[in-house]
Parts: structure tokens; sequence; C-alpha cells
């Protein structure tokens, strides 16, 4: 009888190596490729450029893929366990890494009926690092880029944003990256900050640097980057004006707009009651959403409502029943905003929120609770972590101490050490020489 060969693959960008792998595979016997779905590629890397339909219809027509099914877990044992291959196949370059683990487990799970592992020599001169690298290079379209939040929710139970307020720092958010035991990590997209978009501009937090302005500085980022950004829409205006933002908003390519329930000259949230701020009526701005959402011309753009009731002090009784009424005025989601040092009164509408039969995307935004961890918001339900204004927060100081230094000392000398050396500036952004 014909041996059964299992293939488990993300086959975004499909390359040589992948047919070298699959062509060994059909040497061995007939092969079902376990297509990885958006989720598991998610769970160790970053969202694929193709959506799981796209990849199927790739890998289906290649020759000697018999079957190809969904793995949605990065580990393979539930597929092995339900087909029970004689020979998985995969290249050998996951004997180190984020994919030891499950490397391990398939050979476990394989000695229970006398299957076997093969690995294929890895292909040199191709990989899908490569391709990856050279795809941002050549950049994106305001479309894909518009669409990526949406794919990235349903693929990742959290996203993790952070201020721009210049292209600089949208390039620190496209291209800083870590390794953790996890795998990879770095940032989803970024955050169009009204407070560091302003401070930048030398402005108050009030709406005194227009939507144009605005406009001006994504555009700079939009430039240099690809991640998906959200934008910090203030009140939004007059709805009169905001669907003209909507509009302009999703030409660019933003993916989602926040826009918080108040009124009159708006303040910055995190002084809480000390100045006055004046909340929006629910009907207002049930209005605003409505008008928003009926002036897209997609159906990728987000609308999420941002509830200001526990910064002005109403408790949650009162965040709840605006969440229910923006919800069921066509918001995308919700962002509850604290500036308590405790997460608890956040974590209590999380609760809440969670129980709402329409519940959507929920948003938070930890500046002043920031000793809670990711995943304990994920754990909530929290689905986007904004870190709102940490960029431009950590680039003043440095900034100050430097001109202060060289002002101490009628040199530079002193503060060098503290600077990125001139040879990294000149090569930080390539095509200069
Ligand atoms: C911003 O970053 O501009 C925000 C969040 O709106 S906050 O500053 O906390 O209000
Ligand atoms: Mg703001």
């Amino acid at each position: 009888m014909e041996k059964v060969v299992y293939v488990g693959m993300s086959a975004d960008l499909v390359h040589p190596g992948h047919l070298n792998i699959l062509k060994h595979a059909a040497s061995l016997g007939k092969v079902t490729v376990g297509l990885l779905t958006d989720a598991a590629i998610a769970s160790y890397k970053r969202v694929p450029f193709m959506t799981f339909e796209q990849r199927k219809a790739v890998i289906e027509n290649i020759k000697g893929v018999e079957a190809v099914i969904p793995q949605t877990t990065l580990d393979y044992v539930p597929n092995l366990q339900s087909l029970k291959p004689d020979f998985v196949v995969h290249g050998d370059d996951w004997k180190e890494g984020v994919q030891k683990q499950t490397r391990q487990r398939v050979i476990d799970c394989l000695t229970q009926w006398g299957g076997e592992l093969v690995e294929v020599p890895y292909t040199h001169g191709i990989s899908s690092t490569q391709l990856h690298k050279a795809m941002k290079e050549i950049g994106t379209t305001p479309q894909i880029r518009l669409k990526s939040l949406r794919r990235m929710l349903a693929a990742k139970p959290l996203l993790r944003f952070l201020d721009i307020h210049n292209a600089l720092s949208g390039l620190i958010i496209e291209n800083t990256r870590v390794m953790t035991e996890l795998g990879p990590r770095e940032f989803d997209g970024m955050w169009g900050s009204s407070l560091t978009d302003s401070t930048a501009k030398g402005k108050p937090d009030i709406e005194a640097v227009d939507v144009s302005s605005r406009m001006n500085t994504l555009n700079e980022v939009l430039e240099v980057t690809t991640k998906p950004i959200i934008y910090d829409g203030d009140t939004g205006g007059k709805t009169e004006h905001f669907v003209f933002t909507v509009k302009t908003l999703e030409r660019l390519g933003v993916s989602a707009v926040i826009i918080e329930d108040k009124t009159g000259l708006k303040k910055n949230s995190l002084f809480g009651t000390e100045v006055a701020q004046t909340q929006d009526s629910i009907e207002n701005f049930c209005q605003k959403i409505q008008a928003g959402k009926n002036a897209q011309a997609t159906d990728d753009f987000m609308i999420i409502a941002r509830i200001e009731s526990l910064i002005l002090g109403q408790g949650i009784e009162h965040a709840m029943q605006r969440a229910a009424a923006f919800l069921d005025a066509g918001a995308d989601g919700i962002m509850i905003h604290s500036r308590e040092k405790s997460p608890d009164e956040v974590y209590e509408f999380c609760r809440r929120y969670n129980a709402l039969p329409n519940r959507k995307t929920l948003v938070a935004v930890p500046s002043s609770y920031n000793k809670v961890y990711e995943h304990e918001l994920q754990e909530q339900g929290v689905n986007i972590v904004i870190y709102a204004n940490q960029l431009l927060r950590s680039a003043y100081p440095a900034m100050v101490n430097t001109a202060s230094s060289i002002l101490q000392h009628g040199r530079s000398a002193e503060v060098d050490s503290q600077m990125m050396p001139i040879k990294e500036i000149l090569e930080l952004i390539p095509g200069g020489k």
C-alpha cells in the first residue's frame, strides 16, 4: 500500500526550498500538506502575507500534493494522530530555535506507530526571511495595509501598538525585533497618538494641531513603513467633519480610528478630573459613530469608540452603558481608558464587557497601570494594547540630557558615549551613500 506522507508548512512566499521538500515527500508516498492557518503561523511569527485560501490555492496545485488540510496549531500532533502518517517531511532547519520542541513532539508522536521523520537539507541561497525583507523594501499598498489590522485581530489573541510622532518613530516600530523563548517578538502596528504628535510639534494636546497637519505626520510614516496604523481621532470633531476624516484615513490606508466620547475643548485624558472635560451624550456620540460608519468606502476600516467614564470618575456602570450603546450604534470596538495606577477598574470593565452578546475588539492603554503584563491583559480579554506615548517620552529626556551636557562642558565629548556613533546614523537609513 502506498505510504502516507505528511508535510506541515506555512507556504506564504513559496520558493524552491518548498518545492524541494514537496518533491522529496512525493518520492516517499502520497502527500498531505498540513497548511498552517493564519493563527497557527501568528503564534510564532508574523501574520502571513497571503490568506489561508490563497496559500491553499497555490499548494494544492503543486505536483505531487494529493491533499491540503488545515493545521490549526504550530504543534503537529493533532493532525498526526488523525492521519497516522508513515513519514513526516520537513526541512532540517528546525533543530534549533522556536520549532525545536515542535520537532521533538513530532518524533515522539511518530514512534507510536513506527513512523519516521525525514529531514531534507535546507536549500541555501533563498529563504522566506530574505523574501520577507525584500517585500518590506518594496513596501505595501493602502488597501493591504488597511486590511492587515482585521487580519491580525483574527489571527492573534493580542496585538501591541506603540506611538508614532514622525517617520523615524515609525521606522523604530517597523524594525525593532527581539528574540524570546517563544520566538521573535515585534510591534504589530503604530498608534497615531494626538499627545505625542502634538507634543512633537510643540503644541498642547487640545486638537490645536489640525487634521491636515496630523495627516502630514501620517503620510511621513506611511512612506517608510508597512505595519497597520490606528489613528487617535480625539473627539472626532463635529460629526459633519468626522466623515471627511474617515474618508481621508481610509484613502491613506490607515486601519482604524479611535474617537473619544468627549465634547467641547478636549484636554488630555491623563489630566483626569484636574481639568474640566465634558463627556458627550450617548445619543450624540452614537450619531457620530453611525455617520462615520456610513461614510466608509470599505468594509475593513474600523471605528473604535473610546469611553472616558473611568477617567472622569463616573464608574463602571456608566462605562458599560456606553459600551453597549456604542456597539449597538455600529462601533467596531471599544477602548476603555483609565488613569488609575491599579488595573482593577479596567479588569472589572473587561469582565462585564466580555459578557456582552455583541462584544467586539477591546483596546486598553496601560500608561498609568504600567505594571501589568501583556499576557495579563490578554487573559482579561483585551485584544489590542496601546503603548501610547513611550517612544516620545524616552526620546525627550535623552535629548535634554545631551543639550545640557554640551552647555555644561562647552563641548560634546562628554555625552558622546550616550549617542549613536556618526557612522551608525549615516548608515541608519539606507540609500544615503
Ligand atoms: C494619546 O496618546 O494621545 C491618547 C492616549 O489619546 S492619552 O494620552 O492617555 O489620552
Ligand atoms: Mg489623544
